[in-house]
């Protein structure tokens, strides 16, 4: 397998990388899951109208910060005038790649046409990535879509031909239909299809938690390079765990002691990028802080304790409790 891959001129390590997750995937998310060796980064996506007419918070979503490279921005949107403008005042942010999304479910998304509502219209999945080609001039542009609308219309292969003709350096594809939303298993063979029918590079994306999960996505799709979304919630180890299997090397898993530590450093980055104050701030918090605690004994009740933190010291506390716990029970 080679080591790398190339999306247009950027070189990304074929090994993992971090999926975009709207409300999860932030910066201080983006930047955990790097230092434990995601490859590659996409935002949470953004609305390709709404930064045309300049919203303040769809702006602060397309900042890339040099320490994320390489990054993706992604947009959505269903109309390739729009596409067109916003990929231009996103250049400003200098992305090192566009991507443009035709996978989100959610009817808010959806009804407006948008998301994985596009694959509804193959031909505008293309018209969508010609409008962002036309002005993204050096930039990549790449597509991230879903196996089709439901299980009359598994149509992931003439999407992606659509998508390559217009232009684009990479297809993503998760293995579920919108009707599955997040149930389900992906399907992998989609992938494999996608990948036998077009030349540019094609990620694979769907339940992949693990260096296991990661070879077989690779194995059994062919894909260039593997995506990982919920597999990496409170569990930015799995890249970790990921580059040491590709690299021959032993892994051994975090501790519960490094887990709590690294869950305490992701709260501190939280509070760090966030311009609110502590107590707002650490509303973001309380998800991660509680899936950074899955899966042990009595986690369920610590979980709940998770959302109801209002204090960094509060966290450090709760995880003190949390190793004790598990420490009486022997774990
Ligand atoms: C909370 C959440 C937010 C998501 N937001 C986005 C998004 O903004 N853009 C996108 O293309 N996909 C989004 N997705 C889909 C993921 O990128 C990914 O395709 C999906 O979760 C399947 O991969 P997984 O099984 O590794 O989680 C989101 C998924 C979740 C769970």
């Amino acid at each position: 397998m080679a080591d790398y891959i190339n999306i247009g001129s950027v070189k990304i390590k074929r090994t993992a990388v971090l999926a975009p997750m709207a409300g999860v995937a932030d910066r201080a998310y983006r930047l955990m899951c790097i230092k434990y060796g995601a490859a590659y980064v996409v935002s949470e996506m953004v609305s390709a109208k709404g930064i045309c007419y300049s919203d303040r918070k769809t702006a602060e979503l397309c900042t890339v910060t040099d320490s994320e490279r390489p990054m993706a921005v992604q947009l959505f949107g269903n109309e390739p005038e729009f596409m067109e403008k916003a990929v231009d005042i996103v250049l400003e942010y200098k992305p090192d790649i566009i991507d443009i999304n035709m996978g989100c479910p959610v009817p808010k998304v959806v009804n407006t046409g948008a998301g994985s509502a596009v694959m509804k219209n193959p031909k505008l999945a293309g018209e969508l990535v010609a409008a962002a080609v036309k002005s993204a001039g050096n930039v990549p542009v790449t597509a991230k879509i879903r196996s089709g609308w439901d299980n009359n219309c598994i149509n992931a292969v003439e999407t992606a031909k659509y998508i390559e003709d217009a232009g684009a350096a990479a297809v993503a594809v998760h293995g579920r239909t919108r009707e599955q939303f997040y149930g389900g298993t992906a399907d992998l063979n989609v992938i494999k299809a996608v990948k036998n029918a077009v030349s540019i590079p094609v990620i694979g994306n769907g339940d992949v938690n693990s260096a296991q999960s990661c070879i077989n996505m690779y194995n059994q799709t062919g894909c260039d390079l593997v995506m990982i979304g919920r597999g990496s919630y409170g569990n930015p180890f799995v890249f970790r765990e990921i580059n040491a299997y590709l690299n021959g090397e032993n892994y051994s898993p975090p501790t519960l002691e490094e887990k709590m530590q690294v869950m305490l450093e992701h709260i501190r980055l939280i509070l760090e990028l966030s311009p609110k104050n502590e107590e707002l701030a650490m509303h973001e918090a309380r998800k991660h802080a509680a899936w950074y605690m899955n899966g042990y004994y009595g986690s369920a009740k610590f979980r709940g304790r998770c959302y109801q933190l209002d204090s960094y010291d509060e966290a450090e506390r709760l995880a003190e409790e949390f190793v004790d716990l598990q420490r009486s029970r022997g774990n």
